[in-house]
């Protein structure tokens, strides 16, 4: 079976009604992001912080996957599937898809201060004052700006491995993730579905279409690979 990896971002759940990130009226204009999603503000406001991971993760009883995030789970009939999303939410996982790749954490966890010991707490919030076994603050399982990307390197080997990748919904603007591109092989067909201009290489298939319109049209494209 050929290996597809797809590198999903905010856009891919955005039908599910989560907010991206930068898009007009998108989660960072409503928040500021070095407040609530970096090791900085972790450290200056930690009640802030799991209060917006809190409603985050009420916010994801409320969703469902899309048709999008189906299609890339029922793509597992007919190919070695990969996910590595960028997303915290887990609705590639709820849709089917059984190899996913949180590069930047997830949601339904959370960790003691040094992360070595993760808890999966579902969409319960996390109360003030919470503690892990080791006796440090309880704090989302999240990579926030500042931090290592520890499954960067899967993630590499998947890419460089892959026969097809198809990214989804990302703008491209967060590194590391944004550079996985650079590690497919010569020649291997690169799909992009969004409905904004994303700039990314030449020998990209560019799909200009929300994540389930565009999955539909790529699973035809498939077809003819
Ligand atoms: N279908 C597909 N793509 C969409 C849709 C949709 N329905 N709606 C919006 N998009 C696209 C936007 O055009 C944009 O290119 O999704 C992309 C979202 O970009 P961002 O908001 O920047 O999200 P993302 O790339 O996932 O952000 C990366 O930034 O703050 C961090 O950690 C956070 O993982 C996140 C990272």
């Amino acid at each position: 079976m050929k290996k597809i990896v797809f590198l999903t971002g905010a856009g891919m759940s955005a039908e599910s009604g989560i907010s991206t990130f930068r898009d007009s009226d998108g989660l960072w204009e409503h928040y500021d992001v070095m407040k609530v999603a970096s090791i900085e503000g972790w450290y200056d406001d930690p009640e802030l912080v799991q209060q917006f991971y809190n409603e985050r993760r009420a916010q994801l009883d409320q969703v469902q996957p899309n048709e999008g995030h189906r299609i890339i789970a029922e793509l597992e009939k007919d190919f070695q599937v990969s996910v590595v999303t960028q997303n915290v939410d887990n609705l590639h996982e709820r849709a089917g898809s059984t190899h996913v790749v949180h590069l930047h954490g997830e949601l339904t966890k959370v960790c003691n201060e040094s992360k070595t010991d993760v808890i999966d707490i579902g969409t319960r919030p996390v109360q003030k004052g919470e503690k892990a076994k080791d006796g440090s603050r309880l704090r989302p399982f999240i990579v926030w700006f500042g931090e290592a990307v520890p499954l960067i390197s899967d993630a590499t080997q998947l890419v460089a491995a892959a026969d097809i990748v198809v990214i989804v919904g990302t703008s491209m603007q967060v590194y590391p993730a944004a550079g996985l591109i650079n590690y497919t092989r010569p020649h291997t067909p690169i799909f992009l579905i969004d409905p904004a201009q994303v700039s990314v290489g030449t020998h990209v298939t560019i799909i200009r279409e929300k994540a389930s319109r565009g999955m539909e049209i790529l699973r035809e494209e498939l077809k003819n690979l």
